[in-house]
């Protein structure tokens, strides 16, 4: 692969990127298969910042190949506690471990981490900028859903400002032919200006509206985001705007029946329970792509995969 490490998430060309989905696919098929690749390897799982699916599908993925973790789950018992700084705790893991994840409120942490060590660096999310392992997981779960990843109309709802699985998906998505976005969001949570450029400058049609129910009729994959309280500056802001569109069976009725929900986790309210039971609400079922996407990633990443 192009890249050692995968810290933005247009580091693997389409070709890389595919390649890993379809061992996602055999690996799923044949989990026992793969249980022995990373026999004898360590993983360093560094997580400065609250998760549940993306440290546990990590460690998951890890132990499932037969490997090995070792790491934190939370900056408090670590010495970031005491003031170490992240190139020196980096600089020190390097010692330890093959492969490190890393999720870190600061943007641009990982790419600091892959600055201090010789050692594959993957970026589990880094403030509101970016979260590739994310995006693997939903071209995973909509390839599984459409069989396809070109030729889609793709809604993205919530909050596109600080949410940074929108961000990486859609410069990743943007890549396949033909896939456009409906950006569904109140003003203050409009899609940042580096998006923004980027998809002006790659010529990648989108546009934006407040208005979801007149626009969820369009789109073949509609990906809900919750409102990143931790983002915001004011808990005003954040109550005014944190229920601003629920997904709901009226919502729906308007959809297409073979629209794809997905949202990455954690909801919070802005999918009502109800919709669990529509076959069209995927969510859960990606969270489940997540550990196959993250098996073959690492596999990859480390070598030795089929
Ligand atoms: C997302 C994240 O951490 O950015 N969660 C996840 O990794 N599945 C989305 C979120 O926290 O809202």
């Amino acid at each position: 692969m192009r890249a050692k490490s995968l810290i933005s998430t247009l580091d693997f060309t389409v070709e890389e990127q595919d390649d890993i989905l379809s061992l996602a696919g055999r690996i799923a098929a044949a989990p026992g298969d793969y249980g022995h690749l990373m026999g004898g390897r360590i993983m360093a799982s560094l997580f400065f910042e609250p998760s549940t699916r993306t440290r546990l599908s990590f460690e998951t993925a890890m132990l499932r190949l037969g490997g090995q973790v070792i790491g934190f789950s939370e900056s408090a018992s670590s010495s970031a506690a005491k003031g170490e700084s992240l190139s020196d705790t980096i600089r020190t893991i390097d010692k330890y471990a093959d492969l490190i994840v890393i999720r870190h409120p600061k943007e641009g942490a990982a790419r600091v981490a892959a600055e201090n060590t010789s050692m594959p660096v993957i970026n589990a999310g880094d403030g509101g900028r970016e979260h590739p392992t994310q995006t693997l997981t939903d071209l995973m779960t909509i390839r599984q859903a459409k069989r396809r990843l070109d030729n889609l109309v793709i809604g993205c709802a919530g909050d596109l400002k600080f949410g940074r699985t929108i961000h990486s998906l859609a410069r990743n998505i943007g890549r396949y032919k033909n896939v456009s976005f409906i950006f569904v969001s109140p003003e203050e949570l409009r899609i940042p200006t580096f998006l923004r450029a980027h998809l002006d400058a790659e010529g990648i049609r989108y546009e934006e509206t407040a208005d979801m129910e007149r626009s969820i009729g369009g789109m073949d994959v509609l990906y809900m985001t919750r409102v990143q309280r931790e983002r915001f500056f004011n808990e005003q802001d954040y109550i005014r705007l944190k229920d601003v569109y629920i997904l709901d069976t009226h919502k729906m009725r308007l959809a297409k029946p073979d629209l794809a929900v997905l949202h990455p986790l954690p909801r919070v309210n802005e999918i009502a329970y109800e919709i669990d039971r529509d076959p069209r609400a995927l969510y859960f079922e990606q969270a489940g792509w997540g550990l196959y996407a993250r098996m073959a990633l690492i596999a990859k990443m480390l070598g030795g995969a089929v």
